[in-house]
Formats: structure tokens, sequence, C-alpha cells
């Protein structure tokens, strides 16, 4: 069972060929990330121009790394949403287009979903990539956290899940990104705050974490603003200061002083209901997946606090990839889920776990 997963919710345009569900023929991202880092973030008409250009030259090497021709593939898995319309719209439309010319079924994968399946992983010939040696069980606890979600999730077996807790506001890679501009690091500001971390004091500031009702909700919008605030005292500025201008009055151990302590308090507060969930639900695997999964601080916190023994994905797999969309794709066509119509298939910008 040979699947060709197609991504192009945000700024990376992806595909990937994936064999029964646990192994990585071909990998390729195509990112636009470049062009929106003079802007400090994301410009969605600048993302779906670049799908255009990127998306058949990074299906024919996903394709030709796999080693595989149209007649080997027996299928099409294509991320539907969540993500940014006209991002959604150029791999949808070329995912549709593909599986009528070559008469493949067509899998519409929700992109959050997809990301926990990047662990599923376990084999690949391809150079450059350290894999798990084993599939997680089930029952199986994810830590989604990226740029546009943070949730944890209890899957019972495949297409069996609960939600249990979700962000109120802001997802914990978009305070990463935000916290960056404030502080004059590029984007994006998961791996820029990081670097920076490293040569800073993880507790020259405190920082709150956010109390929630329900036990396994999330919130970053408070850690954000406390950060701007410290960080408007520190140069001594008010609010009516323009923030993009704070950068440069702060010199660079207060930047890595900064960085190092937010990061610290952003990554606790997720580890801390991963245990909670963990000491609840006894799961028989943890997985961590999304961006900022691939932060070295999450793997460093987890596998100390974590009860159990804990594997993690190659990086290049938990940021936006080709690869988790086609194993969820595999795994849909060996559970013989719905088909999607390739006629039909819409986008779902909003499309909730
Ligand atoms: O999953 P992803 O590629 O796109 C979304 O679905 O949102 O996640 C992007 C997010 C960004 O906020 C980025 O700052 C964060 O993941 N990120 C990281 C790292 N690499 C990317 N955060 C922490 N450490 C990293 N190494
Ligand atoms: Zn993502």
């Amino acid at each position: 069972m040979k699947i060709l997963g197609i991504e192009s919710s945000c700024d990376e345009t992806a595909a990937a060929v994936v064999e029964d569900g646990s192994s990585l023929l071909g990998n390729a991202v195509a990112t636009s990330m470049a062009l929106h880092a003079q802007y400090g973030g994301v410009i969605p008409e600048i993302a779906a121009r670049s799908h255009i250009e990127s998306i058949i030259p990074v299906i024919k090497e996903a394709l030709g790394q796999a080693k595989c021709n149209w007649q080997d593939i027996d299928g099409i898995a294509v991320t539907y949403g969540a993500g940014l319309s006209g991002s959604l719209l150029v791999g949808v439309m070329s995912a549709r287009s593909l599986a009528i010319t070559h008469k493949k079924p067509l899998y519409a994968v929700n992109h959050v979903e997809g990301h926990v399946y990047a662990n599923f992983l376990t084999k690949t010939s391809l150079p450059g990539y350290t894999l798990p040696a084993e599939q997680p069980k089930f029952p199986l606890l994810a830590l989604i956290v990226s740029g546009g979600h943070s949730q944890l999730v209890l899957f019972r077996d495949h297409f069996d899940y609960t939600l249990l807790g979700q962000t109120h506001d802001d997802a914990i890679g978009e305070a990463f990104d935000k916290v960056a501009k404030v502080l004059g690091l590029p984007y994006p500001g998961g791996p820029s705050i990081g670097a920076k971390a490293l040569e800073g004091d993880p507790l020259a500031y405190q920082f709150p974490k956010a109390k929630m009702q329900e036990p396994y909700d999330f919130s970053f919008s408070g850690i954000k603003t406390a950060v701007l605030r410290a960080v408007q005292k520190e140069c001594g500025q008010d609010h009516t200061f323009p923030s993009f201008k704070l950068a440069e009055l702060l010199s660079e151990p207060q930047k890595a002083n900064f960085a190092a302590s937010f990061q610290r308090v952003a990554i606790e507060t997720v580890v801390d209901k991963t245990i909670k969930a963990f000491q609840e639900f006894l799961p028989a695997s943890v997985v961590i997946a999304g961006g900022v999964a691939a932060s070295p601080e999450l793997r460093r916190q987890l596998s100390e606090r974590l009860p159990c023994p804990i594997t993690y994905t190659d990086p290049k797999l938990c940021t936006d990839n080709g690869a988790m969309i086609a194993t969820l794709g595999c795994y849909q066509a060996m559970h013989k889920r719905p088909l999607a119509d390739p006629y039909k298939l819409a986008i779902e910008p909003n499309l909730s776990m």
C-alpha cells in the first residue's frame, strides 16, 4: 500500500510517499519561509502564490525519491483543513486533478490529526532521518503543539479519539513567534528563541502560567503580554512606545534571558498538563507532534519528567510535511475509511479535531 501525501496548509509545499503506514519512501518540502521572514509572519497571498509554483516540482521530487511512477501509487491523501484558504486550495485542487487523471482513490486528511501520524514512521532508506524503532501503542496520549494548535488528545485506536483540552487563544508556537518579534529574533520564533535561550538564564524572569478551569486547556496570550510588559519595563518604556522598536534597546544578554525564561515557562506549561494527563489516563505511549515538537527544550523536559520511556521522531517530520499526511492516508486506506469525491472535495480552513 503506497500513498502519495500532499500538504499545503501554511507556508510549506510538501509531498511524500509512504508505504503501509510505517515506511518513508520519499519526502520533499519547499518552503516560502524566507519570503515571509522579512514581515515576521506568514503573508497568506505570498504563501498561496508560492504553493502554485512549487507543488508540481515537489510532487515529482517525492515520487522520484521513492522511485515510483503513477502505476505504483495506490491512493492520494491531501490536507483539506485546517489552514489558510488560499494555501489549502492549491493542494486540494492539485490532489483532485491528479486523482481524476490517474484514477486513484482520494483521502481527505485533517492536518492536526496528520501531525500525530508522523510518529508512526519507523523505517526509511532516505539519508538524514532518525526515526523511532517502534510505532506508538494505543491508548496513545498525543501532545500537539504547533503554530496553529495546542492540544492534548487521547487516541483509543486509529480514528477513535477524544480531545482532552485545547488552547483558548494563542497556540504555543504562535506565542514563540510573537515573543521572538518583540525580542528582534527572526521568524519562525521557535528555533530562534531556542537558540538564543542557550546563552541565557531560564530563571532570570518569572512569567505566569495561565490557570484554566478545565485541567487540559491552555492559554498563551497572558505569557505573551507578560513578556512584552517585562521588556517595556526593562527598557524604561510604556505601552505607547512602538513594540517593534523595543528590541533595539535590549542588549544581547537581556534578549537571551528573556528568551530562556519565556521558553522555560511556556514549555513547562505543556509538560505539566501532559504529565497530569499521563497520570489520569495511563496511556501505553505518549507522542509529541507539530512544529514545537522539534524543540530540544520540550524533549528534554518531557524525558526528564515523564514516568515512562518516550521516543521522538525526526525534527524534520515535526514541522509541516507530506509524510505525516501520507501516513494517515495509509491508515485511512487500510481501515477502509470513506473516500473523498475528487469532483467535490472542499477545503475546510477552520476544521477542528
Ligand atoms: O506544525 P508547524 O510547522 O505549522 C503549523 O501547523 O502551525 O508549526 C510551526 C510552529 C511555529 O510557531 C514555529 O515557531 C514552531 O512551530 N517551531 C518550533 C521549532 N521549529 C518550529 N518551536 C520550537 N522549537 C523548534 N525547533
Ligand atoms: Zn502543522
